[in-house]
């Protein structure tokens, strides 16, 4: 699996340190006029399909901006975000990252984040812990009063959301330390992980913004849940709630209740 990581690792690397230079490209909406595709996404897209198929010819590609692919029972695929926090792309934030997961059977075996602005690449396994650089990482061991809390938006119906997300919001933002939305789901999930902050949620999000940080987290020691307690699909989108055990049981229940 070294040799994996590094192939891999290797590939982000090569696609994602373009971005930070990169300031001439077109901006499309999708599916409303707050969410974006640029013309990065689409090169970063390309530029890991062409790697990633040399690391595994055997392994089909489905990303962000194009899911044709559908792969057979048994077979290894990856699930890549070509960048995640586009907003945060569009507006020259440098907080945004490249995301691959690599799955079978809707279950990632491992996951990779990379954020060309920090060079920062986290990476887990199946069982084998969790690492940023190299370094082992670990979840915070904080309670929820000495919590920093993060959460997303999101692209669903605005009132919709803010109205399932006030309840946990206004928990965190009086109980805790304090709360932070960065716009960027797999980096938010990795840096719970990492114990930078100790607890995120997010109302709706698809499979490609936290399959690889969702890996990462839990093999940081973390909980990666849905509102509800289940297992998160990598088949459909739905909620999230993750953090440290801590923090992830203190909000489990407001969560449920607010779902
Ligand atoms: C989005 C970001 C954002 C989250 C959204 C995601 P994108 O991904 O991760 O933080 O709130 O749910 O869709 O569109 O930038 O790849
Ligand atoms: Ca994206």
């Amino acid at each position: 699996m070294e040799e994996l990581r590094q192939s891999i690792e290797r590939a982000m690397r090569q696609a994602g340190d373009k971005l930070p230079t990169q300031r001439d490209f077109a901006v499309r909406s999708k599916a409303n006029d707050h969410d974006f595709v640029t013309d990065m996404d689409v090169r970063m897209q390309e530029e890991l399909r062409v790697s990633l198929a040399k690391v595994l010819p055997e392994a089909a590609f489905r990303s962000e901006e194009d899911l044709s692919q559908q792969p057979a029972r048994g077979q290894l695929y990856w699930l890549v975000d070509p960048i995640d926090g586009t907003t945060n792309f569009v507006r020259d934030l440098h907080l945004s990252c490249l995301a691959v997961a690599l799955c079978r059977d809707g279950e990632a075996l491992a996951g990779a984040v990379y954020c060309p602005w920090s060079g920062e690449f986290f990476w887990a396994e199946q069982g084998r812990g969790a690492f940023c650089n190299g370094q082992p990482i670990h979840v915070s061991d904080k309670v929820l009063a000495d919590a920093v809390v993060c959460f997303g938006q999101g692209y669903g119906e605005r009132p919709v959301t803010l109205g399932k997300l006030y309840p946990l919001l206004e928990k965190c933002y009086i109980e805790c330390v304090n709360v932070r939305a960065l716009g960027v789901a797999e980096l938010m999930l990795c840096y719970v992980a990492a114990g930078r902050m100790d607890g995120y949620f997010e109302y709706a999000i698809m499979p490609w913004d936290y399959a690889a940080g969702g890996l990462i987290l839990r093999e940081a020691g973390g909980v990666c849940t849905t509102w509800t307690g289940d297992a998160p699909s990598l088949a459909h989108g739905g909620s999230i709630l993750a953090g440290n055990p801590a923090c992830h049981t203190a909000l489990q229940p407001l969560a449920r209740d607010s779902y």
